[in-house]
């Protein structure tokens, strides 16, 4: 029998691209230690990375993609929109690909639905919101430097506002939101699926000090088939249809969690993570000056 790759797997864009199923996450990955992740994941390899501009670790990034040897082309790179630069998200999008050292990005996503007031962080802008960014992102599709545009942290209330507003011609490739054992959003994954847009899991382990790595179900799993927790997990959402997008600064971890072949998880052992009742969301919305999360994100 032909050995089960699930680290090759990739899901097909609306665009016509595919995205790997696993990408290395780098939100909290300091400059310093991002650069040795980001290097190791592709020496181990990984072919997707996700950044952003809020991260504050474009250029050391680019710094790790360089460092591994591994061509451009080969990598599927992704950076967002950050709130404050809704309303120059082609200056935006230059000075990313200037932090990256890239002349393109596989794919561009709007970080957040929040049109923020960069001269105060507490404002929303009272003349633009999300409708209005995303009508000025797809002009950038066609200047050859973003390959796919998506969005982030949208839950069904904006999507819906978004793709029936007239400006909207380009469905989002992509929606990365939270997906994790608790918080696996049934609901706006098969509303995404209907719209053609493929979600994306951040937080797949639950983020740091996560609750899940004490779970007994995911436990009890992983050891009966001697692997880790984080590795069930990883291997659970790719097996839910989403790609997933495990942050590590630690070159061990960056290895072990891309240690997904040759194993499986059963139907019986999936249904036992999917019957998983505990909740917790670890990206909110109470730090934004707009309320981005309805209830219809879960
Ligand atoms: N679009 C958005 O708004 C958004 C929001 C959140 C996240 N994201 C993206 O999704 C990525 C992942 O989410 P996340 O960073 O919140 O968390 P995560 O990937 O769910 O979990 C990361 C945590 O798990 C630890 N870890 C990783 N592998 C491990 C292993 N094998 N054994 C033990 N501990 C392990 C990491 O510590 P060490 O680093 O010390 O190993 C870190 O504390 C982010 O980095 C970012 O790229 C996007």
């Amino acid at each position: 029998m032909a050995e089960i790759k699930n680290t090759a797997k990739t899901f097909k864009l609306n665009t016509g691209d595919s995205i790997p199923a696993i990408g290395l996450g780098t939100w909290q990955s300091r400059p310093g230690e991002v650069e040795k992740a980001v290097e190791a994941a592709l020496r181990a390899g990984y072919r997707h990375i996700d950044t952003a501009f809020a991260y504050g670790n474009e250029k050391e990034v680019g710094e790790g993609i360089r460092a591994s040897g591994v061509p451009r082309e080969e990598i599927f790179l992704t950076t967002k929109l950050d709130n404050p630069w809704h309303k120059r998200s082609a200056e935006a999008l230059d000075l990313s690909l200037a932090n990256l050292g890239t002349s393109y990005v596989d794919l561009y996503l709007m970080h957040w639905p929040s049109s923020t007031d960069p001269s105060d962080l507490k404002k929303h802008y009272p003349d633009w919101d999300f409708v209005d960014t995303w009508r000025e992102m797809q002009k950038l599709v066609g200047t050859g430097k973003v390959k796919n545009i998506g969005v982030s942290n949208f839950g069904i209330k904006n999507l819906e506002r978004l793709l029936n507003d007239p400006s909207c011609k380009i469905v989002p490739a992509v929606n990365q939101i939270e997906l994790h054992p608790s918080n696996p959003s049934p609901k706006l994954v098969a509303y995404c699926a209907s719209k053609g847009i493929h979600a994306s899991g951040y937080s797949p382990l639950g983020s740091s000090d996560s609750p899940l790595y004490r779970n007994e179900t995911i436990a009890s799993i992983a050891k009966a088939k001697n692997r880790s927790v984080q590795q069930v997990l990883l291997l659970w959402g790719i097996k839910k249809g989403w790609s997933v997008l495990p942050k590590s600064v630690n070159p061990d971890r960056v290895k072990a969690n891309f240690d997904l072949d040759g194993w499986d998880l059963t139907d019986e052992e999936m249904a036992k993570i999917d019957a998983i009742p505990d909740r917790f969301k670890v990206c909110g919305d109470g730090w934004l000056p707009v309320k981005v999360f309805f209830g219809d994100d879960e």
